[in-house]
């Protein structure tokens, strides 16, 4: 019988994608997601289990510890799983609305029926792990209904639930046909969090309005009671009753763990900045390959400044790094086709012969390369139009903290709300855009004092908020709820 476990996450990714080899080997990668980045830190100083799907369909290895000291629990998901849960239902009705329909969201009842079951099929998972009273915690918008089945299945645990996206205002979610189950599945929970005060409140709003609903439909009173806010141990939650139940709601901004920063050397940092033709200015963008990002924005916003002799393409350079994400989702392959589109014509039009002006990859590198990267930039461009965080962000921030570089971030950002010292713009108005890529060179250029006080500033907020304060005021707030 598998070891039970007293700290459980349960999240649709395992920190790895496997592979399997026909001689019956797997080969292991870093799986993409600030989630896997929020996360991993916390389950190796909990010596926690993971429960999550390998990566690849039809493969469910034994379960295994890693070298750092995480259980992985795999959840086998078929193809058809993978088509209607993770594809469909998860990334083309849920990522949509809930990035306020950057993209129209599809609703399929099909998907809905392959999403309920699949959510059956983590818990399932949950429940063969979790020991006696352990603590769960279930992780994004790709299992919202897990903490009710979990709650059914399993009254003595406590569940946490924590939503890596934004969650959008109550008029655009209640497009959604099945958001009264939806709802009712994160008040399974005993605690949800979102990263922003304004998740939270759309969160809530969104309750008193379902609990109005499902009164008049069944000619019941109301179950969902908001009672008002609780100063939980610092933390501010609101306290809700669901079903008879207390469940705390709140803000909870993820970070990264600065502790394992390994800063890059300068040497490295030289090389690469050599290899690049050694420009005066290197602009810089990381992202998984998602139409939420807004990568093409920026390249137009570097592409206008060239043009209009704003920036010199014999001085500059743009390194733009694209993790493969979700390509079989034709939203994610228009959006490809873009960005590859627009890299092929700037470089046309203003690359000289060995000399790109915009330097493209289109796969995932290790943490020491991304580190040296950071490093090298001198602005960087994370120009979202709508991001539950962006850990990206932080982790820029977090390779400047004697003061170098300037990060260049959308409004919509969450990070935004941390980081106010920012170059903020708006992405959705590429003046704003190059207005900001202009006074960050200038800046570096002119008024260096002026830029690495604010880049101290921001770094200062990210390495007195990292990991670890998330995870801990998340988790104390937990226990206070159970
Ligand atoms: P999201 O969760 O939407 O992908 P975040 O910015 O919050 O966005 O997190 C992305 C995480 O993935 C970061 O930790 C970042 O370092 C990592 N990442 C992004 N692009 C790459 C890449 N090309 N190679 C390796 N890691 C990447
Ligand atoms: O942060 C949002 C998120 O969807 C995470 O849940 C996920 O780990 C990451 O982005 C990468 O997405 P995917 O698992 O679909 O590749």
């Amino acid at each position: 019988m598998e070891e039970l476990n007293s700290f459980v996450v349960v999240a649709n990714r395992l920190p790895v994608d496997m592979t399997a080899h026909p001689d019956g080997t797997y080969s292991i990668t870093p799986s993409p997601g600030g989630l896997v980045t929020g996360l991993s830190p916390v389950l190796e100083q909990h010596r926690g289990c993971w429960v999550g799907w390998p990566g690849t369909v039809d493969v469910a290895p034994d379960p295994f510890r890693t070298d750092t000291g995480i259980l992985l629990h795999p959840v086998r998901l078929t193809a058809s799983d993978f088509e209607g849960f993770y594809e469909g239902f998860s990334n083309a009705t849920l990522w949509p609305l809930f990035h306020d329909l950057i993209v129209p969201p599809v609703y399929d009842v099909d998907w809905w029926h392959d999403f309920r079951e699949v959510n059956l099929k983590f818990a399932e998972a949950v429940n063969q792990v979790a020991a006696e009273n352990a603590t769960v915690w279930v992780q994004d918008y790709q299992l919202l209904l897990v903490p009710g089945i979990l709650r059914q299945m399993r009254p003595d645990l406590c569940i946490g639930f924590f939503l890596h996206i934004p969650f959008p205002n109550p008029e655009l979610f209640r497009q959604l046909p099945w958001r009264e189950e939806i709802v009712r599945g994160m008040l399974g929970a005993d605690l949800i969090g979102f990263h922003l005060p304004q998740n939270a409140d759309n969160f809530l709003s969104l309750t008193r309005q379902v609990a109005g609903t499902a009164g008049s439909h069944t000619g019941q009173p109301d179950e969902l009671e908001v009672e008002g806010e609780a100063a939980i141990r610092e933390v501010k939650a609101h306290v809700i009753t669901a079903d008879g139940r207390k469940v705390g709601v709140g803000a909870f901004p993820i970070s990264i763990d600065t502790g394992a920063v390994e800063q890059a050397s300068q040497s490295s940092v030289e090389a690469l900045r050599a290899d690049l033709g050694s420009p005066e200015i290197v602009f810089l963008g990381v992202d998984r390959l998602d139409y939420t990002k807004g990568i093409l924005q920026r390249l137009l916003a570097f592409e206008e400044l060239l043009e209009s002799g704003g920036l010199d393409p014999a001085t500059t350079v743009f390194l733009q790094v694209a993790t493969p994400s979700r390509e079989r989702i034709e939203h994610y392959r228009v959006s490809r086709s873009q960005v590859e589109e627009a890299v092929g014509r700037i470089n046309g039009r203003f690359g000289r012969m060995g000399h790109p002006v915009v330097h493209y990859l289109h796969r995932s590198l290790p943490k020491d390369d991304l580190q040296i990267l950071y490093t090298a930039a001198d602005v960087m461009l994370v120009t979202p139009f709508k991001d539950g965080m962006n850990l990206v962000a932080k982790e820029y921030v977090a390779a400047h903290r004697s003061g170098t570089g300037a990060l260049i971030l959308s409004e919509f950002a969450g990070a935004a709300d941390e980081l106010t010292e920012a170059y903020l713009c708006n992405p959705f108005d590429l003046e704003s855009i190059k207005r900001q890529m202009l006074a960050a060179v200038h800046d570096l250029r002119h008024n260096p004092d002026y830029a690495a006080e604010r880049m101290r500033a921001n770094s200062e907020q990210v390495l007195s908020h990292d990991v670890n304060v998330w995870a801990s005021s998340f988790l104390t707030c937990l226990e206070d709820f159970k």
